[in-house]
Formats: C-alpha cells, structure tokens, sequence
C-alpha cells in the first residue's frame, strides 16, 4: 500500500500538496537506471529524482558539475522506464540553466519533450525565481533546491551546512518565499538546521523535502546508494543505512570468486 492510499494512481504535484495538506510525509529517494527505478516505484515511493548526483555516485566524479544535459536525459528514459507510479523529477544540470532564461526554459522543455518525466529541479532562490517563472508558466513543474546547493560548492569551498547564521538563515527562508511565489511545486532544503527547516516548511504552502534537514520537512530525500549502504566511505550523520549492500556484494562476488575456482559453479543442473 502506497503512502497516499492508492496503490496505482499517479502521483503529480497535486498528491504532494494533498499530502502536505494532510500531514503526509513524502518518501523520495534519487535514482539513474531501470532496475532500481523498479524497485523503488514497486516499494511505494512517492517521488523519484534523477539527481545530477549522479556526477558523484554513477560517474565517479568528485562534484556534480561534469553532468550534462544529455546524460541527464539518458539516465531519465532508463529510470522512466521502470516506473508506474512515482512522479519523477529531472536535475537541470550545472550551466544549462544559468546562462539566461531563454537557455533554461530550452533545456526544461527538451527535458520534458525527449523523456517522461514529470518536472525538473533547480539550484538557487531569488536568483532563479525569473527562470522558474518563465518555466512554470509554460506548464512545466519545478522543484527548487536551497540550503546547500552542490552545484555552488566551488563557491563554497565545503559541503558544511547552511543557514548556521542569522543572515543565511534568513536568506533561506527569503529564498522559499520566492521560489513558492515564482511557481515552483516543492523545495529540496539541503543540509540545514532543523528549527529553520521547520520555520521554512511552515511559511509555504508547498511542500519541502529534506536531506539533512531534520524531520520537520513535509518528506524526505536520501541519495539511494548512500541509504542502501554502497559507499561504506561516506557516512554523514544525515545519511541512515537501510541495508548494507557494500558488504552483501563483497561477500556474494568473493563466494562467487571461490566456486568458479573450486568448479563447484555451474552444477550439472546449472548447465545444458
Ligand atoms: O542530485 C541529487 O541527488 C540531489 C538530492 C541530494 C536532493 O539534488
């Protein structure tokens, strides 16, 4: 049974304000190909992003800047593919949305032209709002993205949390207020301090979804290899392992390993 109730109804942007309505917290988690698409939808989630983190976790990449907007849009059609009830969300990838609004509104509509997907996300508050506007408008939803915004990071100079100060706190919050103004259907608050997620989730009607936000957001968004316990490297305190598959593969390929040595796989009933 699905968090919203119906088993094989769509979920769009209208089930997220229902549920934040109601005081349903939203499960999401990121995903960059068929099979664990699959998994995921046939599990219950309620939304799907392919998360331009897949520079890091898919690619090998040390920032998310790399992604273009064609491997965002391969990545889509695999994960789309597998997926009958989740609503799934697109990155717009560093720089295909930062040159002017004509630029991004180009690439939001490919997007939504060339894959199934059901919106896109984008990084930054007040400095987007025109961009989000102008893609809203054209029917498009758009999740936003504050707090930390890992596409910034060389600006940064860290992945440490944001809005510890009164002026960032206060930018973040400015920030929610904008992006909800400007049409945008969520927001993704990215490692922030509870009581400021809990004071953003309540100044806007549209939901918020958290990572590393604490549990006050409307839903929450784990990256899926760091939940399932793939990177047993990275470990930040938001991160909780709900499996520990680095350990399952380890010990599944070495047994593996072992009976192709001792030829004791395939069987005879392995075998043709
Ligand atoms: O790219 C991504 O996976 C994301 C999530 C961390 C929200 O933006």
């Amino acid at each position: 049974m699905s968090s919203t109730g119906g088993q094989f109804r769509r979920v769009t942007t209208k089930t997220f304000m229902l549920m934040k309505q109601k005081g349903i917290k939203i499960s999401a988690l990121t995903a960059y190909d068929f099979m664990t698409a699959k998994l995921l939808d046939s599990a219950g989630i309620d939304l799907l992003l392919v998360g331009d983190s897949l520079g890091n976790v898919f690619q090998g990449n040390e920032t998310t800047l790399p992604v273009t907007m064609d491997e965002m849009i391969y990545h889509t059609k695999a994960v789309s593919k597998g997926v009958s009830r989740a609503m799934v969300v697109v990155d717009m990838p560093f720089m295909s949305y930062q040159l002017s609004v004509d630029e991004a509104f180009r690439n939001a509509g490919r997007i939504m032209k060339e894959t199934p997907a059901g919106g896109v996300k984008l990084e930054g508050g007040e400095r987007v709002a025109e961009t989000i506007k102008k893609i809203t408008d054209a029917g498009i939803p758009v999740m936003g993205h504050i707090g930390l915004m890992p596409q910034s990071i060389h600006q940064y100079g860290s992945y440490r949390e944001r809005g510890k100060n009164e002026d960032e706190a206060n930018e973040i919050l400015n920030d929610a207020k904008v992006l909800e103004q400007a049409g945008a259907f969520s927001i993704v608050l990215e490692k922030i301090p509870l009581e400021l997620a809990k004071k953003v989730t309540a100044s806007v009607s549209i939901p918020t979804i958290g990572i590393g936000a604490g549990v006050e957001c409307d839903g929450q968004i784990l990256v899926i290899s760091d939940m399932l316990g793939l990177n047993k490297e990275f470990h930040p305190r938001f991160v909780r392992y709900y499996a520990h598959l680095a350990d399952e593969i380890d010990s599944a390929v070495k047994k593996y390993i072992h009976d192709v040595r001792e030829r004791s796989f395939p069987s005879e009933d392995e075998s043709y």
